[in-house]
Formats: structure tokens, sequence, C-alpha cells
């Protein structure tokens, strides 16, 4: 039997702006994950994938359309060997539709599983292409920036159509991740800022720059470890999403309550009106702010501390 996993990601900075080219900042959140098994099967069974917790089985073959059995066909066609024959079961700790990379996670998961277990493990390259592949079946026109920051395992500083960027942060700092409970589909967003875009792309454009100004910002800071100056750029950030028109009233209330009770700065994270929100916080503050973040119908509150690897 051969396992791997493949964190869930957060993104901290630029979200839907990247779509249109501007940079990103995202980072791994192995606080949550997704777990592939594979094991060899009957010869002349094929590859067939088992998602337990979702009730989804599927084989694979060159016409299916689901992301796993994309993921795990692309892995397979890189080798020369005859068809595999094995069963891979995926399981994944990532709430879905909820902006933490779930289904990146799990193909990136499948994808190194199945690769080690053919005798060639994926560079994270490798693996982040074959998973953009994937992504592209779950919502349209993604940016990439999921499957980059899911394969690399690092923090990521992301423009579309380049090379990735990992980074290293200057100094730890800590993050509430915390979960509204509603799931919305990033395709919804993302389309529905691509058609405000089309009906007044000057406007839109110039809010896509301003968000990709705070991410290079947002960059610099992370390296040179001001982590006081992160939570107004989060703030800053936040108030551009709003404007384009992703945010919602329970997500709103999450970060009001984050600032209120002395978060550093808070924002949604990844596609909107549903998901997450994170907000800054210190050691100190961490406990009290959970609790409010609880109060205020946050359905899970994650803590993770970015740059301990
Ligand atoms: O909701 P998530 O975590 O999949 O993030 C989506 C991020 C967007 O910028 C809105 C879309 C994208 O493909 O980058």
């Amino acid at each position: 039997m051969t396992t791997a996993s493949a964190p869930g990601k957060i993104i901290l900075f630029g979200e839907h702006a990247v779509v249109y080219g501007q940079p990103a900042l995202a980072v791994p959140v192995r606080q949550v994950q997704a777990v592939a098994e594979v094991v060899d099967a009957a010869p002349g069974s094929g590859i067939v994938i088992q998602a337990p917790d979702i009730g989804k089985t599927v084989s694979v073959s060159g016409a299916s359309t689901d992301p796993l059995a994309l993921t795990a066909r692309l892995v397979s066609e890189r080798f020369d060997s005859p068809r595999a024959d094995v069963l891979i079961t995926v399981r994944s700790t990532i709430p879905i539709a909820g902006g933490l990379g779930s289904g990146a996670a799990v193909s990136a998961a499948l994808g190194r599983a199945l690769s080690a277990h053919l005798g060639r493990p994926l560079s994270p390259a490798a693996l982040s292409e074959i998973v953009f592949e994937s992504e592209k079946l779950h919502h349209g026109t993604p940016s990439g920036i999921d499957n980059t920051v899911i394969c690399y395992e690092m923090p990521v500083y992301y423009v579309k159509g380049q090379p990735p960027q990992t980074f290293h942060t200057g100094a730890p700092f800590h993050l509430l991740i915390a979960d509204s409970g509603i799931a919305s589909p990033t395709s919804e967003t993302v389309g529905d800022v691509r058609r405000a875009w089309e009906h007044k792309r000057r406007a839109y454009d110039r809010l896509f720059q301003h968000i990709g100004a705070i991410a290079d910002r947002a960059h610099d800071v992370i390296r040179r470890s001001d982590v006081a100056e992160l939570g107004p750029l989060m703030s800053e950030n936040q108030a551009i999403l709003r404007e384009l028109d992703v945010s919602s009233p329970p997500l709103e209330r999450l970060i009001a309550a984050a600032l209120s009770a002395g978060a550093g700065g808070a924002k949604l994270s990844g596609g909107g009106r549903g998901g997450n929100v994170i907000a800054l916080v210190t050691s100190q503050n961490v406990a009290p702010i959970t609790d409010t973040l609880y109060d205020a119908g946050a359905r899970r509150v994650i803590h993770t501390v970015v740059g301990t690897d």
C-alpha cells in the first residue's frame, strides 16, 4: 500500500484579482489534509477511485470528466508501463467548497500516492500541472494558486502564468481561520465577478490593481517580519472584496467580531460569500478571539501558525 497526503491552503491576499493577473499570497494549512491510499487490484480491473466520505466510486476511463479520475489518468499516462490495476481510496478533513482548497488537495494526495505507487514520485511542479487540469473541471477558470501552494507545500507568491515563487516568512505569525459553515462554490463568485468586470472593466481593473498592490506590500511585510503591518493590509483588502460583492453578512459578522475582540486585521479568504474568514491574532489573544468567533456563528475555528516549517 502507498499512502500520501496533501495539506489544505488559505489565501492570505489577492483572491479574485489573481484571476486577472494580479499577484496573490497563499500558505499551506496542515491542520486539515487530504489522504490517498493506493493498493494493487486484480489484473484487468483498471484504476478505481473511491471516496467513502462522500459515497463516490469512479472507474477511470479515457472519457471520464470527474476531477479525480482525470488526475489518475494524467498520472498514469506519464508512465510507459502497462495500464495500472489499482484501487485508490481518498479521504479528507478539508471542508468542501469552503476556500481551503479541498478539491486541489484531494487531487494532489491522489497524484502523489499514485505516482509513488507506480515507482516514480512526481515533482511538485509536475504534480501541480496535473492538479491544475483537475481544478479546471471544478471551477472553470482557476488562477492556479490552489494547486501551486498545495503541491509545493510552501508559502507562495503567485502570478498567473509565471513560475510560482515560494518564500519564507521573516517571523512566524498566528492566524485564526473561521468557517462560516456556508458552502459557496468558487465557480459562482468567480463567474459573478467576471460578469461585473465585463460591464465595468475600467473600474474593476482598478480594484484588481489595488488588491495586487496590497499583495505586493504584504509580501514585503511578511518577509521583513513586520507582522503588525499585516493587519491593516488585510482590512484594506477586505474593503475591496466587499466592493467586488463577494462578501456577505455572515462573513462580515465574523470579521467584525474578530476585530472587536482585538484581531489585528481580518478578511474573507478564497471565493467568498461563504467559506472562511481569516483573522490575524497573537499567541496571547488566540483563545478569547476564538471564543468570540464561535459566538458570532463560526462552525469551526482553526488556529494556524504561518512560518514554522
Ligand atoms: O475558494 P478557493 O479557496 O478555491 O479560492 C478561490 C480563489 C479565487 O481567486 C477566487 C479563484 C482562483 O482561481 O484563484
